[in-house]
């Protein structure tokens, strides 16, 4: 008999009932992915959600109503409506117009049937829909005989233009959009406090539009709007120049009566003027910017610019039909932290060297003593070599650097605008040399796509919190506009793999909801007429390079978490028809249920070789079967458009694909296993066991015998991971998912190489590309693939949330609606705590766990209108206090509703046949 530790689940507290209360008011209204009071949204027919505040024991809806006004009359009720739901809820009017502008509200009725007050109205507006509501033209330099920088990136373009009216309007809103990068301003203020608008998406197809309120900005008599434009990713180096060698503008700018009729337009046109004479000389992505601060054009955006005669004309553009101008559907990009340096240093030539102490990503503010003309160059760098210099060598041909030339002596300021660097240390050179180098020189603004933080996660381990926090900062640097691979070298591309495969984790971490609606949005759109999908998005001039397995499936797997963790129904009903085509991509090359795609990246970056030839793309791509794995991702597709289709009711659809499903894996299991489980095809490698275990291919039987195989694998090999980015993203959930446990947790929590805490121990702030981008004993690696942020082997922060912590949406009601609460409460955990939170749709909703003398205490936080599924691995022994505990099979599972629990597991002796 082994001693296990006994079951005692003890609900020993909830909170009171106390229902005679009134609910309390409605919050957070938010319109499709939660957005809040947007202005210039994209959507004609959104959809609504709220929360409720109550923190009653089992509060939850049973019935709501929403009423939308527009010019004081109700434009839509939806009448009492008996549901509980709460998020998602489809507008039921008649579609919304572009401008239109609407308040809504909302009442529920509560578990008692008591009716709340009226919510607080939340307000929407829309945007410009369609490219006829465009009065404007594209504004540019002349286009014949224009040359653009060959080296680097062109000077910013400077537009300006007067208008005189007589009379203040009540309300007046800007459009705006680019090719390239822009910022506005009006009467000399700047109203676009955001960087890189309008953003990334398929320069051919959809150009993304920003609305902006300027009423307050604008006096009667003389008013000067006034635009810099710079190459961006439409013109930049970034994109080769494929979508076009030169930025453009394109602003509409309304002024509107109380009534809301147009009063007067003025648009980007023939009668705007633009100089290429200002300071910043040059700014590029990649490159960084260079500001010559002795030509600012000071005060070019007012009235009453000396030298407006140095403006030249602009030449105009039509709008092309073919090019939808639509409303940015996702938050834009913002500083979204200002941090100071922890040292610096001081070398013998004058140069500082500043440590931020955190791999980051943005710009640098500087403000120091300066000397006319002589030019100070901040030069960036991931990491330092051994001297203290910088290490530069990993950003390839990325000049990454800013360059200021002072037009006085004493004290500049500035930071950039048009570019962006991914860097923690700063190089500053050309200063006074007069002065004393301060730490208060130079701070690091962090920039990325402005979406809520929702989830945290902490234990005892101060390792594994800090590589939570490595992951939270690869998303930080990586999801600008767009999720990047990379945010410092010459390539900052969408790769759809990394996408696909940091997508869940991205979703716990921040409310990345509307962002991922957006990319997926691109993806769409450059998915080929036969389902294939580029292997990067948006795919510049890499269009035809598609469907690496595991990359262009970020067709289908992305759609899918999405309506998993967020709940999204009409999300999976948008792109429900572009999972399908994918799935058809592969069915129509799918010859006896298995495909391959032999150009694959593999399994990109496997850490150690094995000794026999790489299969995929190059000597990257692992020795994995790229058959296997394109085979695997093909059932995965099948299995996931299988499960929208149920989703969406579509049940002849859904029983296709999991007969669909079923074949591939019949095919998978017969292929690539003997009757032994053994895998067959190629190199034996932990990946060819991991993958298809993680997306249930192999039958029970056979997924026994496979586990062991992958058990006697990983022995062989260390008992350390030898994945590359597609099976680390699986291994340690499927390890502990079937049965071997302390391996997982042994290749989690080990510190030797290749691991995640490997890299924390050689100083890692965020995820790198390789185990060993750098190490202590034999410094940096290949200077060709060396990003010190790049966030794929950061898909390991789900298991943190949902194991360690324990805290997971439930497959059975998507988007929290139900909360599965299954941490690892086992002595092989090597933690005494673990503690997740995360901001739901439904409320703020948590698990914590510390281990006690006796066990473990668990304390679960359910918010309002979710339930709570717990699932312990314990007999329901003794439960009290109102969850009915079942048993089934090894587990144990009860329904909890909203509100505070806590739990005890106490340790007891008892005969292991009591968990069969
Ligand atoms: C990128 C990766 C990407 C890979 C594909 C690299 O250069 O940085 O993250 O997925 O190429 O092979």
């Amino acid at each position: 008999m082994k001693p296990l530790f006994a079951i005692f689940l003890l609900l020993v507290g909830t909170l009171p009932e106390t229902s005679m209360a009134l609910p309390t008011p409605l919050h957070e209204l938010g319109v499709n992915e939660g957005r809040i009071d947007p202005i210039g949204f994209h959507d004609p027919t959104p959809s609504f959600s709220w929360k409720l505040t109550d923190t009653r024991n089992g509060a939850r809806q049973t019935a709501y109503q929403i009423e939308v006004v527009s010019e004081g009359k109700t434009h839509w009720d939806s009448g009492k409506v008996l549901s509980r739901q709460s998020v998602s809820i489809p507008y039921g009017g008649s579609p919304l117009q572009s401008r239109q502008r609407v308040a809504w509200r909302v009442r529920y009725w509560d578990q008692e049937e008591v009716g709340s007050e009226w919510s607080e109205w939340a307000r929407l507006e829309l945007g410009l829909l369609k490219n006829g509501d465009w009065k404007a033209s594209w504004i540019h330099l002349p286009k014949n005989g224009f040359e653009p920088a060959e080296a680097h990136g062109n000077p910013v373009i400077h537009f300006r233009k007067t208008f005189t009216i007589e009379q203040a309007p009540p309300t007046a809103r800007l459009y705006l959009t680019a090719k390239g990068i822009v910022d506005f301003h009006v009467n000399g203020e700047l109203v676009t406090p955001d960087a890189f608008i309008p953003g990334w998406t398929d320069y051919t197809q959809r150009i993304e539009t920003l609305t902006y309120d300027i009423g307050s900005l604008l006096h009667r008599g003389e008013n000067v709007l006034a635009a810099r434009i710079a190459d961006g990713w439409f013109a930049g180096t970034i994109s080769n120049r494929v979508y076009g060698n030169m930025p453009e503008l394109l602003a509409q700018i309304e002024l509107v009566s109380e009534d809301g009729d147009i009063l007067e337009t003025i648009s980007t046109d023939d009668s705007w003027k633009l100089s290429t004479d200002g300071p910043i000389t040059m700014a590029d992505i990649w490159h960084g910017e260079d500001y010559d601060a002795r030509k600012e054009l000071k005060g070019w955006d007012q009235s009453c610019y000396p030298a407006s005669n140095d403006f030249q004309s602009v030449e105009v553009s039509p709008i092309d039909p073919n090019v939808d101008l639509a409303p940015k559907r996702f938050q834009t990009t913002c500083v979204t932290e200002v941090i100071d340096p922890v040292s610096l240093k001081h070398f013998p030539d004058g140069k500082v060297v500043y440590d931020l102490g955190q791999n980051m990503v943005g710009w640098i503010s500087m403000h120091l003593p300066v000397k006319r003309n002589q030019t100070v160059t901040l030069r960036m760098a991931e990491m330092l070599n051994e001297d203290g210099t910088l290490y530069r060598g990993n950003y390839r041909t990325a000049r990454s650097l800013a360059k200021y030339t002072p037009a006085n002596d004493g004290i500049a300021d500035y930071c950039q605008t048009f570019t962006f660097f991914g860097f923690r240390y700063v190089e500053v050179s050309g200063y006074d040399h007069g002065a004393e180098p301060s730490l208060d020189w130079i701070r690091g603004k962090v920039l990325h796509t402005d979406f809520p933080r929702t989830g945290s996660f902490v234990s005892s381990h101060k390792k594994l919190n800090q590589l939570h926090s490595n992951i939270v900062w690869g998303q930080r640097g990586n999801f600008l506009d767009i999720p990047t691979d990379c945010p410092q070298r010459n390539e900052r591309y969408g790769w759809t793999g990394d996408a696909q495969i940091f997508t869940s984790v991205s979703l716990f971490n921040f409310d990345t909801h509307a962002f991922w609606m957006s990319y997926l949005d691109t993806i769409r759109m450059e998915m080929k007429p036969d389902g294939s999908v580029p292997n990067i998005v948006p795919s510049n001039q890499y269009r035809d390079w598609v469907n690496s397995a595991g990359w262009g499936d970020a067709a289908y797997i992305i759609p899918w978490e999405l309506y998993l963790q967020c709940g999204d129904i009409q999300a999976l009903k948008e792109f429900y028809p572009m999972m399908v085509k994918r799935l058809d991509y592969y069915r129509n090359k799918a010859i006896d249920g298995l495909v391959d795609e032999p150009d694959s990246f593999g399994d990109w970056l496997q850490p150690r070789s094995y000794g026999t030839n790489p299969i995929g793309k190059d000597d990257r791509s692992g020795e994995t079967s790229t058959r296997l794995l394109a085979s695997c991702y093909f059932a995965r597709g099948a299995d996931f458009c299988s499960r929208a289709a149920e989703a969406l009711q579509q049940d002849d659809a859904a029983s296709e694909y999991t007969s669909l499903f079923r074949q591939i894996s019949t095919a998978v299991s017969s292929e690539f296993f003997d009757d032994d489980g053994k895998a067959i095809e190629g190199t034996e490698t932990q990946t060819a066991y991991a993958l298809p275990l993680a997306f249930d291919l192999l039958e029970d039987e056979l997924a026994a015998k496979a586990t062991r195989h992958l058990s006697s694998r990983l022995e062989k090999d260390g008992n350390l991971l030898n994945t590359g980015f597609i099976g680390t993203s699986v291994i340690v959930p499927v390890l502990e998912r079937f049965g071997l446990r302390e391996q997982a947790l042994g290749i989690l929590f080990t510190s030797d190489y290749p691991s995640w805490l490997y890299s924390i121990d050689q100083g890692a702030t965020t995820m790198w590309e390789r185990w060993n981008s750098y190490t202590k004993k034999d410094g940096f690696g290949d200077d060709s693939m060396n990003s010190f942020n790049h966030y794929a082997y950061g898909a390991i922060g789900q298991f943190l949330y949902e194991r360690l912590a324990g805290i997971a949406p439930s497959p059975n009601k998507p988007g929290y609606a139900e909360i599965l609460i299954a941490p690892i409460l086992d002595e092989s955990v090597p933690l005494t705590h673990a503690q997740a939170s995360l901001e739901t749709r439904y409320g703020t909703a948590s698990n914590e766990w510390s281990k006690t003398e006796d066990g473990w205490a668990m304390k679960t936080i359910i918010p309002p209108n979710s339930n709570g599924r717990i699932e312990l691995p314990f007999a329901p022994s003794a439960i009290s206090g109102g969850a009915d505990f079942i048993q089934q099979k090894k587990i144990s599972t009860a329904s909890v509703p909203a509100g505070i629990h806590h739990f005890k597991v106490t340790r007891e002796a008892v005969d292991s046949d009591s968990l069969s």
